[in-house]
């Protein structure tokens, strides 16, 4: 690359967070979804919004020069494609996530130096506790929780039952299933598989109405606990999605562990995470990582440490399936004693 884009582009880069902000402030003034019905002035969406026309303007202007919305050179903004998914009422919204991530995500990462010098958690810096424990405190920060996470994680629901036959399985168990969008694309589509989604009460609650609105609940339990002293017995297979990132080894292991104490040896474990590839090439997980670094204290792992985390639980791996949306499915089997 020239001397002159490589400048540019680290100079993007560096100032990254100039555009995590201006579409932060764009979600929270739920600009995407008062343009929902078609364009309309800056001096209107200021009124809606109460905030200072000029000021809307200029972010607006930012934003459209970035691919989000677009001026029609009277100050009056539509939507783009890319401003679309910023609506919040729209499959695949990223709404939740850019408001989560320009909230408490944005300042605990501001903290990233504390934790790459001592290897603790900047949110708990920040917050004053964990991550899990915050939410459990502040339920509208939940709710933003539990949509980004459909916001980042539902495009891989379609992605994993393309590439891993679940057809077949008695019982699937969601361990920290969230708000049940894995489990419902599953059952939805296999309809003889029956499901238990398990998570912490408060976050159960919240799953329980949108197993009834997919009419699944008479296919679906919903048991609300804690991974860290017990998991649900019966089922044929264990799934957990971006559960064991969250945590450091000792804690991993403690769930893994709470699995295998129940688990009977023809049912499967599977863990779907994106496992880092050796290699610098980009790859979703790698600054991921930083992130599980910053706020819950856990870690992406390489397909080495996954295998040696899964033998200290009692686990083989038997494959690693491959899906197309940057995350793998993990199939283990309980190792015998
Ligand atoms: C990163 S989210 C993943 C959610 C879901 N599996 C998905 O893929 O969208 C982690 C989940 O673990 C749950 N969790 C955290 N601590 C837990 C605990 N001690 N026991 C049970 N669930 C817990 C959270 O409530 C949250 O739903």
């Amino acid at each position: 690359m020239e001397t002159a884009s490589l400048h540019q582009r680290l100079n993007q880069l560096i100032t990254g967070y100039w555009g995590t902000q201006a579409i932060y402030v764009a979600a929270k003034l739920r600009i995407a979804d008062l343009l929902a019905d078609g364009p309309q002035s800056v001096n209107d969406l200021a009124k809606q919004t109460n905030t200072d026309p000029p000021s809307l303007y200029r972010l607006l202007r930012a934003l459209a020069s970035m691919g989000i919305f677009a001026d029609d050179g009277t100050q009056t903004f539509s939507l783009t494609p890319m401003a679309e998914l910023l609506r919040s009422d729209v499959r695949g919204s990223q709404h939740a996530m850019a408001l989560m991530c320009g909230e408490e995500h944005y300042q605990a990462w501001g903290e990233l130096l504390y934790s790459v010098k001592t290897g603790k958690m900047a949110f708990d810096k920040m917050f004053g506790m964990p991550i899990f424990e915050y939410l459990s405190k502040n339920i509208e920060q939940a709710k933003i929780f539990d949509a980004a996470m459909v916001g980042v994680h539902g495009r891989e629901s379609a992605a994993m039952v393309e590439a891993y036959d679940f057809a077949g399985t008695g019982i699937i168990a969601d361990i920290g299933g969230g708000n049940g969008s894995l489990l419902t694309t599953i059952l939805s589509r296999f309809p003889t598989i029956r499901g238990i989604l398990y998570d912490l009460p408060g976050v159960t609650e919240r799953a329980k109405s949108n197993i009834e609105k997919a009419g699944l609940s008479s296919r679906c339990s919903v048991i609300g606990g804690n991974f860290f002293e017990s998991v649900p017995e019966g089922a044929d297979a264990y799934l957990m999605r971006h559960i064991i990132h969250d945590w450091d080894d000792e804690k991993a292991l403690t769930i893994l562990r709470n699995i295998h104490r129940v688990i009977r040896p023809d049912a499967r474990l599977l863990v779907i995470e994106g496992v880092i590839p050796p290699g610098n090439d980009p790859h979703f997980g790698k600054l991921l990582d930083l992130t599980m670094l910053t706020l819950p204290g856990g870690k992406e792992r390489t397909e080495e440490e996954y295998r040696l985390l899964f033998e200290e639980g009692g686990f083989r791996i038997k494959r690693i399936v491959p899906t197309n949306a940057q995350v793998d499915i993990i199939e283990a089997e309980k190792r015998p004693e």
